[in-house]
């Protein structure tokens, strides 16, 4: 068969972008081989274009003007990897409305605009393929898509985040503190300076939307995810997790309720149970546990972060937009479909809550009764507990509860009581307990 040449521009040349014309340059070879598909790239666009890069490219294919690139008729893929959601998004549908497709890996541009870059994706029967804006190198999109496109998706749980995974990771082993870590991480170039986005669950709630959207074909904003990342997490509550048997994860989670058909998105630390796969996700790794009513539980792990493993996946993406142009089938499998099936986005108000709580009660005769009355009172079910003799504060003790509701509702209500009593010091701590039931 003749090999195909195909142009590709790259719009940002960063770290993604360097691992993956790293990989073309590796593997060129065989992905022509493979598909007869030879991807060439054509033009490079950034703002600077002076700071050697760890990877060689012809000079002459760079410039400062994105929108030459786009316009380039011998770029026939666009490849977005700038970030951001203002001049990615101006770009992108700009290249849309050209009838180019898009690659890209920017999961807060989808998240935020992904309803008007499908749309206009749609009208001018371009591609966009965005495999690398969701657990970097793990080909998850792809997975729900295309693997599992028979199966009804009961739930999703993802690990979608390395740098809060490494912190925790870290925090756990070492017993180190929160600041402590985050602060090394930082120097070594893991966490981002401005860390904000990681660690307090937006990165976490822009994929978690996608994952949501694609699985669901209802589109999920950020508005309705319910988002609490691990920003200041106490490592003694790392440790009565695990006393009790559990480890804490930042988890994306997105359950159907099969009866009602609605769809509850929420991101959040989450306490599961030691002898789960999730829990043995280490360090910078991603997961994606992804339970279909047909297939069971599929199990997703990978880097999820760092160029290689994010350039692979847009390399992935490269070579399926270029067997749609080559095949002439541009939108055999269009960005997001959007249907009826399934139910409404709901809050997690009303599903069962089963959750970790930490309260520091003043240490006297019948504190210990007076919380599990309200508890009671509420319909709030007490499953463990762990009464510590330190440390002592304020003749406060840490006491550490397993509580079950029915509602999360009712839960809400009696922490809400529990945190006006004068034997309760400070704030309740408290954290969602997911145990994968069968
Ligand atoms: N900063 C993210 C992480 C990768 O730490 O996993 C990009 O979304």
């Amino acid at each position: 068969m003749a090999v195909h040449e195909v142009g590709v521009g790259l719009i940002g040349f960063g770290t993604v972008g360097t691992g993956m014309i790293r990989g073309l340059q590796r593997n060129g070879d065989l992905i022509e081989r493979r598909t007869d598909i030879r991807l060439v790239l054509r033009r490079i666009a950034d703002l600077d274009i002076t700071t050697p890069r760890p990877v060689q490219v012809d000079p002459q294919i760079l410039s400062t003007d994105a929108e030459a690139l786009i316009e380039d008729p011998a770029v026939q893929i666009v490849v977005e990897l700038i970030g951001g959601t203002t001049v990615a998004r101006d770009l992108t549908l700009k290249a849309l409305r050209m009838g180019k497709p898009v690659v890209t890996a920017n999961k807060a541009l989808l998240a935020k605009h992904g309803g008007e870059l499908y749309r206009v994706a749609e009208e001018n029967e371009a591609d966009l393929y965005y495999e690398a804006s969701v657990a970097g190198g793990i080909p998850i999109i792809r997975s729900l898509r295309e693997g599992l496109v028979a199966n009804h998706i009961d739930s999703i749980y993802g690990i979608l985040n390395g740098t809060c995974n490494y912190i925790l990771t870290r925090m756990e082993e070492e017993g180190l503190a929160f600041d402590d870590v985050l602060a090394q991480a930082q120097a070594m170039g893991f966490a981002e300076a401005e860390p904000s986005l990681d660690i307090d669950g937006h990165d976490t709630a822009h994929k978690t939307a996608i994952l949501a959207s694609l699985a669901y074909g209802l589109p999920v904003s950020l508005e309705q995810i319910r988002v609490r990342g691990i920003r200041g997490i106490d490592a003694d509550d790392l440790r009565y997790a695990r006393e009790l048997g559990f480890r804490i994860k930042l988890l994306g989670i997105v359950m159907h309720d099969a009866e009602a058909g609605d769809v509850t998105p929420m991101v959040q630390p989450t306490l599961i149970p030691l002898g789960h796969p999730l829990a043995a996700v280490g360090g910078v790794y991603n997961a994606v546990l992804v339970r279909g009513d047909v297939v069971g539980d599929t199990m997703y792990s990978g880097r999820g972060a760092g160029a290689d493993a994010t350039g692979s996946a847009v390399l992935g993406d490269l070579v399926d937009v270029a067997r749609n142009l080559v095949s002439e089938s541009e939108l055999r499998i269009p960005a997001f479909v959007e249907h009826a099936h399934y139910g409404e986005v709901r809050s997690p108000d009303g599903l069962p809550a089963s959750y970790y709580l930490r309260v520091s009660l003043l240490d006297q005769p019948g504190s210990l009764a007076r919380i599990a009355t309200i508890l009671g009172e509420r319909n709030v079910s007490i499953a463990a507990m762990l009464q510590k003799t330190e440390p002592r504060i304020e003749n406060h003790l840490p006491v550490v509860l397993i509580v079950e509701a029915r509602r999360e509702k009712d839960l809400r209500e009696a922490l809400d009581a529990l945190n006006g009593l004068d034997v309760v010091g400070g704030s309740i701590v408290q954290y969602r307990i997911e145990r994968f039931p069968e």
